[in-house]
């Protein structure tokens, strides 16, 4: 076998564990003579890993009472439109922090549904630089302020949080589980499932009870909050496979010293790649601002685009593919999620140094 070390945005890489795993047992799930995904979502043995899936995203993210933890279909995209439709009321606003494209997409559809007063938009800086967080005030009667935790594309990442008194919506499909966040600050957190979760397919939501009691009747029942609330997300098929998956993750989040370890070591990772790049100032160069530089997607440019070409060629030589960035901004991208292993980071790091070496 020869895996490559995969630095894609997502889907990304996987921890190897869970594959296995996941291989081990596909054919014929746990002694009941057929596969997990042919057996009823009914059955006792999805409900063990539906549940475990829910009780495990409640235990490593600490959510206190008072939260639902759904898991619901239409990735990350369809949270744009289900939060506007549930949590923002006829005739209400709510609030935006704009830091990139995925910021950008929630913010188009938000306007779908309603009014939004945009607190800061990082247009003007190309999107490399953070509001000031102690700086963030909310709308007064705003129903809510929408952040997104880390912008894939751009590389940028809260370090610190707003304290407003609007609840805060944030779109963490590309950091959730990566560090420990105080759930409790949050009104609402949703992230799709590829990144740092598992496969595509589910999305993760955890809603404060008293904003899923915003769901309006009329909305059909798929995209209200109150049905998956009420129905423990069996109101109809759940993507079975990817929450057998995300429920394997977790497992192996656990093994790895739980959130806490998992932060130390993406905190480890993405320090030795930021010094590769600071360390070759006139060659590569990331243009985040420092307070916001993502642990999860590391971007960077070189000296031309040419060199960008030969770059991510002659690592996908080495093993290292995924490293083009995204077609909107061009650059290097090096997504490091939680299963990237630290060896994948060195063997980049290595790869830049000598990249350095032979065309600086
Ligand atoms: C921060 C962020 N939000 C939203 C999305 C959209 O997710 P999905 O493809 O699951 O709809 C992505 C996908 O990359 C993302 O990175």
């Amino acid at each position: 076998m020869s895996r490559v070390f995969n630095f894609y945005a997502g889907p990304a890489t996987l921890p190897l564990p869970v594959l296995e795993r996941a291989q081990a047992e596909f054919v014929e799930y746990r002694g009941i003579g057929m596969s997990l995904i042919e057996t009823s979502h009914r059955s006792a043995e999805y409900d063990e890993v539906h549940n475990g899936a829910v009780q495990g995203i409640r235990e490593l993210l600490t959510v206190p009472d008072g939260y639902s933890i759904l898991l619901v279909g239409g990735g990350a995209t369809l949270q744009f439109s289900m939060v506007p439709m549930n949590i923002l009321p006829e005739g209400a606003a709510c609030d935006f922090l704009v830091t990139g494209s995925w910021g950008k997409k929630a913010l188009a559809d938000t306007r779908a549904y309603g009014r939004v007063n945009v607190l800061f938009d990082g247009a003007d800086h190309a999107y490399t630089t953070l509001p000031e967080a102690s700086a963030v005030r909310s709308t007064p009667g705003a129903a809510y302020l929408h952040l997104t935790s880390n912008e894939t594309i751009g590389g940028v990442q809260y370090h610190r949080w707003p304290t407003v008194e609007a609840p805060i919506v944030a779109d963490m499909s590309s950091d959730i589980l990566s560090r420990p966040i105080p759930t409790e600050s949050f009104g609402l957190i949703y992230a799709g499932a590829q990144k740092n979760l598992g496969p595509a397919g589910v999305t993760i939501v955890i809603v404060r009870d008293d904003l899923v009691e915003r769901s309006p009747d009329s909305l059909g029942a798929y995209l209200s909050y109150k049905t998956h609330a009420k129905k423990n997300s069996l109101y109809n098929t759940p993507p079975v496979f990817s929450i057998y998956l995300v429920r394997l993750v977790l497992d192996w989040i656990r093994d790895q010293g739980g959130v806490p370890g998992i932060e130390a070591r993406n905190t480890r990772k993405a320090n030795k790649l930021y010094d590769a790049i600071d360390n070759a100032p006139g060659f590569f160069r990331c243009p985040v601002d420092g307070a916001a530089r993502s642990h999860m997607n590391v971007v960077f440019r070189l000296p031309s685009e040419e060199l960008e070409a030969q770059f991510v060629s002659a690592a996908k030589a080495e093993g290292m593919v995924g490293l083009k960035g995204h077609r909107d901004v061009g650059g290097i991208r090096a997504s490091i999620y939680n299963a990237m292993p630290e060896e994948g980071v060195e063997a980049l790091v290595a790869f830049m140094t000598e990249f350095v070496r032979t065309k600086g």
